[in-house]
């Protein structure tokens, strides 16, 4: 008979787990025969000791087998999708998608919700009147077959396990476990079925890894892990030390989106991660030879309207307005108060608290405060200002877009604390490494 405390007995000792056991332990926390109190102290053991490989990749796939994986028998061509560590403007998955699908790729992408100071790209969609995130496994599959992408959010179905196991990791501070967070994001991801994953894991003072190091060594455990379990995977380690994209919030960002898609106005930033990442990603599935190819088929996705015509077709099948591209603005919700906030001083933009400037749009009720919070779909930052840019007192660091004058002044201090000018011209990078 499997004994929990005799598993977490050997984790807490440094001594190795054999699979069948992980597989008990898992069994159990998704039957409910392994305590609460069982799950917190292994989670604090692993925080503690770490894991080998093999034991990772063996949590991974008994938390992927706890509940409904995805199967793809009927697609003629490969099954591929992105996972961002989150951050702030990170509207990548909006147009990556599309992107990915012009070019003969499928991509089942489940994605989550806003989480603490980073934005969610299933709020973001909910943004679009009547985009259903949650439709049924017969018509997701059928958008996946007949637009080559879907994005829709996590049932209760997909890796039970993980969801009983973060949210006690959540309040037994044993979140911060690299081998932990591993495993909870594959354990999901790998569910969809997929042949190829690309990771984004951001850097930076917007990242969820408070240091360069950690996010490294997030991204091998991550490549190390999917690969071992048989899935091809490759990380970018990507900028977070300032908001993203033009724009953050929900409505705003969709916005942004959909003028990246029509070729209107494109964000640097944003283009050169999305195309490190989709490049990359067709690359690992064998629909780009090289770099050179890969790109020049995106820009033929992204010129030739084929990205467009795709994110037009899956936010109808899903429910949205079948005229979404064409009069975004008649749909997407406007906040009463757009306003700009100028600089003090003048000088250079020196450096950003990224997460603050989060914080400033949860504060406007475009994030959650607690899980059951409605959000305020309309409300975010937009235009925000470029780390290394010159500023007088004429220049808006931002324009906010707020539901009333009280949140709009405090999302206003929010910002100008975050924003330090200085008279340094700061380095400013997008891309630090591929980690294979
Ligand atoms: N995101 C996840 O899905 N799991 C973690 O453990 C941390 C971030």
């Amino acid at each position: 008979m499997f004994i929990p405390q005799e598993f977490i007995r050997k984790k807490r000792d440094n001594k190795p787990l054999k699979k069948e056991d992980i597989e008990e332990f898992i069994k159990g926390v998704s039957d409910g025969s392994v305590a609460n109190e069982h799950i917190s102290a292994f989670a604090m053991a692993v925080f503690f000791n770490g894991m080998s490989l093999e034991e990772k990749t063996n949590l991974t796939i008994a938390m992927k087998n706890s509940g409904n994986t995805l199967k793809w028998d009927d697609l003629d061509g490969p099954v591929v999708d992105k996972h961002s560590t989150g951050g702030i403007g990170d509207v990548v998955s909006l147009m990556l998608g599309p992107m990915l699908a012009a070019c003969g790729a499928y991509i089942p992408m489940i994605s989550g919700r806003g989480l603490g100071h980073t934005g969610g790209t299933l709020d973001k969609f909910e943004s679009i009147p009547g985009y259903n995130v949650y439709p049924d496994d017969a018509l997701f599959k059928k958008v996946v077959k007949e637009c080559g992408v879907a994005i829709i959010g996590q049932t209760s179905s997909l890796a039970p396990a993980d969801k009983r196991i973060y949210s006690i990791r959540d309040v037994t501070a044993t979140v911060e476990s690299v081998p932990m967070i591993s495993a909870s994001i594959l354990a999901k991801k790998l569910a969809e079925g997929l042949d190829t994953l690309i990771m984004d894991v951001k850097v930076g003072s917007g990242a969820f890894m408070p240091t360069y190091d950690l996010s490294r060594e997030l991204a091998e455990s991550i490549v190390e892990i999917a690969n071992n379990a048989g899935v091809k995977t490759n990380a970018i380690l990507t900028d977070m030390n300032q908001c993203l994209a033009y724009n953050a919030g929900n409505a705003i960002e969709v916005r942004e989106a959909v003028e990246y898609l029509q070729n209107r106005r494109k964000n640097p930033r944003l283009h050169k991660i999305n195309m490190a990442l989709c490049s990359q990603a067709l690359i690992n599935a064998n629909l780009a030879k090289s770099k050179d190819d890969a790109n020049k088929k995106l820009e033929l996705a992204l010129s030739s309207g084929k990205a467009l015509e795709i994110f037009a077709k899956m936010t109808s099948m899903l429910g949205g307005p079948s005229d979404f591209c064409e009069n975004y603005d008649k749909y997407l919700k406007q906040a009463p108060i757009i306003e700009p906030v100028y600089t003090p001083q003048s000088g250079i933009v020196e450096s950003m608290d990224t997460i603050a400037i989060g914080m400033s749009i949860v504060g406007l009720g475009g994030g959650r405060i607690k899980p059951s919070d409605e959000i305020d779909h309309s409300v975010g930052l937009e235009n925000v200002i470029k780390l290394g840019t010159k500023v007088d007192l004429h220049t808006p660091l931002v324009t906010i877009h707020a539901k009333d004058q009280a949140s709009f002044e405090e999302a206003k201090r929010r910002v100008l604390d975050a924003i330090i000018i200085g008279d340094t011209k700061p380095e400013v990078k997008e891309i630090y490494e591929v980690i294979s």
